[in-house]
């Protein structure tokens, strides 16, 4: 069980992102106050994010104690991330926001600096001089990386003792670097940092780019869905309140010194049971009560066979393990889809 220190004040960048909803709900819901940033970019939906907004607002008013505040605002724009900063001085700061997704860095790659790279250069200088005149400033830093970092590896599960130096997307790239460029601001500046390997996540008021989103979308539309490398993939589906249980268990704990004198770490937060694709349709299939037709497709640029994530040092320090089925997730997913699209 984590427990929530509400003297604290969370800063959480993609605040109107999915997972970014749901830590902030989580947070607020245990009386904790809340700075939500977000762009509100138009890579998918814009409704979707302004919904998940509302929610966080309504919880926020209900809870009482707790408050929401939402700040719109670039990552990359430093002046910007510098007021934030010097207006709420955050103890604990959780950066997700970012440019997401593997297959839209093919033809946006600019994006993908912007955000993942500069965005994050900007909050590691504002960690690090939120600690200037003796001020006592960020006690802890928790970073959106993701499970592409393992690129191509064959060795499962995926550790992150693994080397993980060949990204086969940009996309894979920023985010290894940023767990590169936080390892050296750890170093250097003594900013307490969790790097967070998310293994692909997925819930209610998830992400409509993702597969599960689209593929719910087409069926119930009667059009084909596209299965690359004919089905034969594998994902370690990772339910969206698993991951946010594996950050409130994080949040109070930034690492110790890893005895090369950076207080630096990172996890992995997956199932730790790969499902092959063509389960997740089934699933899917089930939920809706409708069967899919399906259009085969060979894999695609930057995509990887399977991911499988090692979660034991997750277990070992934490004594938490994500444990959702697949089959029951599909089902809390199709549940809020239905009701959110007034379907039923
Ligand atoms: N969902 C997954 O399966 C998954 C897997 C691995 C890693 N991740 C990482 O987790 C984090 C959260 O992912 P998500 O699924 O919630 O994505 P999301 O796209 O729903 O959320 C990201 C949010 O950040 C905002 N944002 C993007 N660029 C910004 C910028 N430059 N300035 C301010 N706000 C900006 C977006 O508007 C969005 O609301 C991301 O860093 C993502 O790369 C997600």
């Amino acid at each position: 069980m984590s427990i929530v220190d509400v003297s604290k004040r969370y800063l959480i960048t993609g605040a109107a992102g999915f997972i970014g909803y749901h830590l902030s709900r989580r947070l607020l819901e245990a009386g904790a106050s809340v700075i939500g940033f977000d762009n509100m970019n138009d890579y998918y939906d814009v409704s979707l994010k302004e919904e998940r907004l509302r929610l966080l607002k309504d919880v926020s008013s209900k809870v009482g104690n707790g408050n929401f505040t939402f700040v719109k605002g670039n990552l990359q724009d430093k002046s910007v991330v510098d007021q934030v900063f010097g207006k709420y001085h955050p103890d604990i700061v959780v950066n997700l926001a970012a440019q997401a997704g593997v297959r839209y860095s093919i033809d946006h790659p600019e994006s993908y600096i912007e955000s993942n790279i500069i965005g994050f250069y900007n909050i590691l200088e504002a960690c690090r001089h939120s600690y200037d005149n003796g001020a006592s400033g960020v006690e802890h830093l928790l970073f959106a990386s993701s499970s592409s970092v393992y690129g191509g590896n064959t060795k499962v599960p995926f550790s992150t003792e693994d080397k993980v130096d060949e990204p086969v997307s940009l996309y894979a790239a920023t985010k290894k670097s940023n767990e590169l460029m936080a390892h050296s601001y750890s170093k250097l500046y003594g900013i307490p940092s969790t790097g967070l390997r998310f293994f692909t996540v997925y819930g209610p008021l998830g992400r409509p780019d993702m597969a599960l989103f689209k593929f719910t979308n087409k069926i119930l539309k009667g059009e084909p869905i596209q299965i690359y490398n004919n089905g034969d993939m594998k994902r370690d589906f990772t339910y969206v309140d698993d991951i946010v249980t594996g950050i409130m268990n994080m949040l109070p704990c930034p690492p110790a010194d890893n005895g090369k004198g950076a207080r630096y770490k990172v996890y992995n937060i997956g199932n730790n049971h790969p499902e092959p694709l063509m389960n997740m349709v089934s699933f899917l299939e089930e939920a809706l009560g409708m069967e899919a037709q399906k259009e085969f497709l060979p894999m695609q640029a930057g995509d990887v066979y399977q991911t499988y994530a090692d979660v034991s040092e997750l277990e070992r320090d934490f004594g938490f393990k994500p444990d959702t089925s697949l089959r029951d997730g599909i089902n809390s997913f199709v549940r809020w889809y239905k009701e959110y699209y007034k379907l039923t």
